[in-house]
């Protein structure tokens, strides 16, 4: 923790504490970025993702992110979402660790991987791997009924206070295993895997609409994975492309 000021506080109130720094309410002696120190950093992160994607660099295999997904982005203070020892990387395009082995993406392949699901707002979408919340936020920044499911029970648990802190009162999230979906708010017009598959799971195909696109990494969960679009077609016919090479935390749970 970098934050000298908020020491030994507990889990929750340093939370508080790192809101109220965010908003400006209090000051601190520069653990957390002053809100328009924060709002710059997000700034140059859009224009590197905006330069990495349209140059296919390390992030290959598409070209334009919509101008949506980038401003959608600009308005989620990731450093919130991450631990405060993170705080001074949280605007740099690279993965961070989030506590219990898992980790927060990068934010050219989050940007990548949210411009491929075509969002246009009002949509309902389930993301199976919450994490910190991020690509969650995101979705709700795009006006989309976010549907989002943890497996780890203190990731879940940090995430939704996170929402409930920063006002993303459109994010319904729980925790449990992804694998299976959320059949009781299926069908979804778009689902987001952040976590490695060994395979699509049945599960999320049959909860996708018919018309609707499911990006998930399929592939060997403890090495490198492929980037895969779903599209299941209106008469139900199912389209797979392969878009880039990812490396994502395994998806595990009692599958
Ligand atoms: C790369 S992290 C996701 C990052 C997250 N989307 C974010 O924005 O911070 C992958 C997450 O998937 C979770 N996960 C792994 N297997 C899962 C499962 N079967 N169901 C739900 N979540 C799972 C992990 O615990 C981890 O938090």
């Amino acid at each position: 923790m970098t934050g000298t000021t908020i020491l030994g506080l507990g889990r929750r109130f340093r939370r508080l504490v790192g809101f109220l720094l965010f908003l400006g309410v209090l000051t601190g002696p520069g653990s957390a970025p002053a809100v328009e120190d924060a709002a710059e950093q997000r700034r140059r992160l859009i224009d590197h993702i905006r330069a990495v994607n349209a140059s296919a660099g390390p992030v290959a295999g598409r070209g334009t992110i919509a101008e949506s997904v980038l401003e959608a982005m600009g308005r989620v203070p990731r450093h919130l979402l991450v631990p405060e020892s993170e705080w001074p990387h949280a605007y740099e395009d690279r993965p961070l660790p989030i506590g219990y082995g898992q980790t927060i993406s990068q934010p050219s392949l989050v940007a990548l991987m949210t411009d491929l699901l075509d969002l246009d707002g009002g949509e309902a979408v389930l993301e199976v791997g919450t994490g910190s919340g991020y690509q969650a936020a995101i979705l709700a920044e795009l006006g989309v009924r976010t549907f989002t499911i943890e497996v780890v029970p203190q990731l879940a648990a940090s995430a939704g206070e996170s929402f409930r802190a920063l006002g993303y009162d459109r994010i319904t999230a729980r925790r449990g295993d992804g694998y299976y979906g959320w059949p009781e708010h299926a069908p979804f017009d778009a689902v987001i895997v952040t976590a490695a598959a060994s395979h699509v799971p049945p599960p999320l195909l049959a909860q996708l609409k018919p018309g609707g696109r499911m990006i998930i990494p399929v592939g060997n969960p403890f090495f490198w994975q492929g980037l895969v679009l779903v599209e299941k077609n209106t008469d139900g016919t199912v389209t797979a492309r392969h878009v880039t090479t990812v490396r994502f935390v395994p998806l595990t749970g009692g599958h």
